[in-house]
């Protein structure tokens, strides 16, 4: 066989164009790994990038295979690989400038893969890399937090945002969380301290002396959320900082994430995940056939935890 199945895009727009096809087998060059795709994690980039939203600055050549969080199994590898062997369950973030996990088959360079935690399934594995990573990165290598500190997650009940109220708890943190109050029961499972319904309280109202932001949201959210720093706190936007300005005047710190592969921390979260303290948030799975329709549930902005696409049976 050197074909497989996936969901490709031939051009930029809605749901509709991805389309399930028959596309060559990739072949895996130097440092890879050929995967057998057990499940796809789907995360808002993907739907960003099939509209056109971000080709300014993440440029990608069509035909494209989206969906760069990865659970499978490894089929192949190259010529001097040593660190992944045929038959590892593995699970990691794949690069985004080249195709994804839409598909039965992906090539990955094994620097981006770690184990699979054998106390998940696939489905709940591939819920993990981008999410986790960019949670983690946000909180612990940006913005430093450390245990006893108070931190307040936008977007808590999101596919970063559970993440982050793991990994705050498990920090010895304070959590303040952002969720509708359909999220409120989800949140405090995870272990919230408080959560503050966004839609009915000014949240600017309800905390101060924040040691650490982590915004999710952007606009609005991000601005209102430099007054609750406390003097030298930070603010870790995953949409950017809009206004630098406004973080100098309050005296306190914004910084744009970007997240990155990493396969020593998914390492280390893998561990988490064994040891109890972590469970991904799976609340959708698809069959690959449907990844319009996860497409279209991301782009509610309203999705708790993950989507995940199963690929095969
Ligand atoms: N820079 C990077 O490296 C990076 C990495 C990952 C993600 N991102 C970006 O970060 C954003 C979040 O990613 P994600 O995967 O967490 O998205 P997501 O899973 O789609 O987030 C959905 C969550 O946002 C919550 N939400 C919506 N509006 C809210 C508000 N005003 N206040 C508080 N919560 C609100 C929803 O809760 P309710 O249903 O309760 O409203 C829902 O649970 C996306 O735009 C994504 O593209 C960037």
């Amino acid at each position: 066989m050197t074909t497989m199945k996936a969901i490709r895009l031939r051009s930029y727009g809605g749901p509709e164009v991805l389309v399930l096809e028959e596309v060559p087998r990739p072949q895996v060059g130097a440092g890879e790994a050929l995967i057998q795709v057990r499940a796809a994690g789907v995360n808002p980039l993907d739907w960003k990038v099939r509209a056109g939203h971000v080709k300014g600055w993440l440029p990608h050549r069509l035909p494209l295979i989206l969906g760069w969080d990865v659970s499978g199994v490894v089929e192949a590898v190259a010529p001097g690989v040593t660190d992944f062997r045929v038959g590892d369950a593995v699970y990691g973030l794949l690069d985004f400038g080249r195709d994804g996990a839409y598909a039965e088959y992906v090539a990955a360079r094994t620097l981006n893969l770690a184990l699979k935690p054998s106390s998940i399934h696939y489905t709940q594995a591939a819920a993990v890399p981008l999410g986790s990573l960019t949670a983690w990165q946000s909180l612990f290598d940006v913005g430093g937090l450390k245990p006893g500190q108070t931190v307040l997650i936008h977007g808590a009940a999101g596919g970063v945002g559970h993440f982050a109220v793991r990994f705050a708890k498990w920090k010895k943190a304070k959590v303040v969380a952002t969720a509708s109050a359909n999220n409120e029961a989800f949140l405090r499972d995870l272990g919230a301290d408080e959560v503050i319904d966004y839609r009915i309280t000014k949240f600017e109202k309800a905390v101060n002396d924040v040691d650490v932001v982590l915004d999710t949201i952007g606009g609005e959210t991000q601005q209102r959320s430099w007054q609750v720093l406390r003097k030298g706190g930070i603010l870790v936007a995953t949409l950017g900082i809009s206004s630098p300005e406004a973080a100098t005047s309050h005296g306190v710190r914004g910084e744009g994430v970007m997240v990155h592969p990493d396969a020593a921390q998914l390492t280390q979260i893998a561990a988490l995940i064994d040891a109890g303290e972590l469970i991904p948030a799976v609340s959708t799975i698809l069959p690959l056939e449907e990844a319009a329709r996860a497409h279209e549930l991301s782009q509610t902005g309203h999705v708790r935890g993950k989507i995940v696409l199963q690929v095969g049976g």
